[in-house]
């Protein structure tokens, strides 16, 4: 019985040993002290013994049992350590690589356009307003001496919401809305989107204009014509020809279309221009007395000047844009290189 139990002892303490993982382990511990394990066994087999041979064999068995525990916990601590270890390693990061780049947006180029128009006419005092893009009937059109069933209103086709609501069609109803508020002197830029039923190379239903005006006694033409001079001389620096047309609004009078020189095909003519040459980027004039009339405005004391500006046409010029639907396609591709 002796000899049995050391060589059972040798056998479970090498199978400690031997045991490669905690799972392994834990079979092992199993084996010999589980319910049918091989020192369990042998412990039962004691009942056997006769009252002589029990106390030594006891002291055996116990010694076994005490050296098994502590190789088994020395053996299960060097595992968990080792699986610690591995597990460290694994997972090690290196501090040194270089950071991953998080992709950041751009404004979009007409966000861009917008805030520098915005910047050169605040740089001259005016002040920035906005408007509804859902507007009454009365400040889109009305207040702005077109009356329904006037022809001008031909002069933009409306996306009607109902009789007297319209998704407004340009940024002059935030002159009415303005004036309707505040008494001269004023000078306002009011950026903003618009709509019109209209769609090909050079229109699209949704765009964006800015409208300026400044009202205040004795304003001239000439102030009209300064002020824009100084602006496009800002906007796409100095040396590009700029022409005053005679034209039509219903709120100014007299009224001017500016023309710059086509900066894509530099006045030889393309189709962005339509082969002439060049390209009408704002209506302006001075503000009708009819228009004064309906706000409440003195018009023996103030007078006025408006203009409105396509947003999307002029970055279309400064940035060398042929299509303006490039505008609105959303392509990265594109938006990225502003
Ligand atoms: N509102 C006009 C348009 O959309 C532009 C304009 C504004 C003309 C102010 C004159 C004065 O075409």
């Amino acid at each position: 019985m002796e000899e049995r139990i050391k060589q059972l002892q040798q056998e479970a303490i090498s199978a400690l040993h031997q045991a490669d993982d905690l799972i392994a382990l834990q079979d092992v511990r199993v084996k010999i002290l589980g319910k049918k394990g091989s020192l369990t066994e042998v412990m039962k087999g004691m009942r056997d013994l006769s009252a002589e041979e029990r106390p030594a064999i006891g002291a055996l068995v116990n010694a076994f049992k005490d050296q098994f525990e502590s190789s088994f916990i020395a053996r299960q601590l060097e595992l968990q350590q080792r699986d610690i270890a591995a597990k460290l390693a694994s997972e090690k990061i290196d501090v040194t690589l270089p950071g991953r780049k998080t992709a950041s947006g751009s404004l979009h180029p007409v966000t861009l356009v917008t805030n520098e128009v915005v910047e050169i006419f605040s740089r001259l005092g005016f002040a920035v307003a906005e408007g509804p893009e859902i507007e009454e009937d009365f400040y889109n059109f009305e207040a702005l001496n077109i009356p329904k069933d006037h022809p001008a209103r031909d002069m933009q086709d409306t996306f009607y919401i109902s009789d007297d609501r319209v998704l407004r069609t340009h940024t002059s109803p935030v002159q009415i809305r303005t004036m309707v508020k505040h008494k001269p002197p004023i000078r306002i830029i009011a950026p903003g989107t618009v709509y019109r039923r209209d769609s090909d190379l050079t229109h699209s239903p949704m765009f964006h204009q800015v409208e300026g005006f400044l009202v205040d006694k004795r304003v001239t033409f000439g102030d009209l014509k300064g002020v824009l001079t100084h602006f496009l001389n800002e906007f796409f620096g100095k040396g590009h020809n700029v022409r005053f047309r005679p034209s039509f609004f219903p709120f100014t009078e007299p009224s001017a279309e500016v023309d710059i020189e086509c900066v894509i095909c530099g006045g030889k003519g393309c189709r962005v221009c339509g082969k002439t040459g060049w390209l009408e980027i704002l209506g302006c004039g001075m503000i009708d007395p009819e228009v004064f009339k309906s706000v409440d405005y003195d018009v023996d004391k103030y007078s006025g000047f408006a203009f409105g500006m396509g947003l999307e046409r002029i970055a279309m010029l400064k940035y060398g844009v042929n299509d303006l639907r490039l505008f609105f396609d959303n392509d990265l591709r594109f938006l990225k290189q502003f």
